[in-house]
């Protein structure tokens, strides 16, 4: 078994945000609320948001009909919309106990849309990893770059 290396993607926590470690066990709370009866993969997923208190958070939700399913990344950014929006700093993701939960592909672009270099945050062992979206995910597909950069 190969180890993932995730060095090439590591960036600096900023001093000035709330703890690393607050933001991904909001992302843990929201873990168990995960609706995932079919792949028993549960997700939680939280945002921290520019001038917002607190966390918005999602969590994976299956379908019957297995295509539909959706992630908790994408269920934490709709939140975040459909709550009033602003611009995600951060977001963390939980999954295997212990162990980096990486956004999938398909995530990385959809919060790319909200803040492409937003810090994303994952267990690892004890401790977090933190690491930089636009390193995941070099050169997204964005309209109106300058609305979001
Ligand atoms: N999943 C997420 O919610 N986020 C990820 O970053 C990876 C995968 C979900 C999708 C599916 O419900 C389950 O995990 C197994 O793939």
């Amino acid at each position: 078994m190969t180890t993932l290396c995730l060095d090439p993607y590591r960036v600096p926590w900023p001093e000035d945000y709330p703890p690393a470690e607050d933001l991904l066990r909001a992302a843990e709370e929201a873990q168990a609320f995960a609706y995932a009866p079919y792949s028993r993969f549960s997700v939680g997923a939280a945002l921290l948001v520019e001038g917002r208190p607190g966390y918005v958070t999602g969590c994976n939700v299956e379908n019957a009909s297995y295509g539909l399913s959706l992630c908790a990344e994408r269920i934490a950014a709709g939140n975040l919309a459909a709550s009033g929006g602003g611009r995600p700093l951060a977001v963390a993701i939980a999954g295997a106990e212990g162990e980096p939960c990486l956004p999938c592909g398909a995530c990385r672009q959809f919060l790319a849309e909200f803040n492409p270099s937003m810090l994303v945050v994952l267990r690892e062992g004890a401790g977090t990893a933190v690491l930089s979206l636009a390193a995941l995910l070099p050169a997204p597909f964005l309209l109106e770059k300058e609305l979001r950069s």
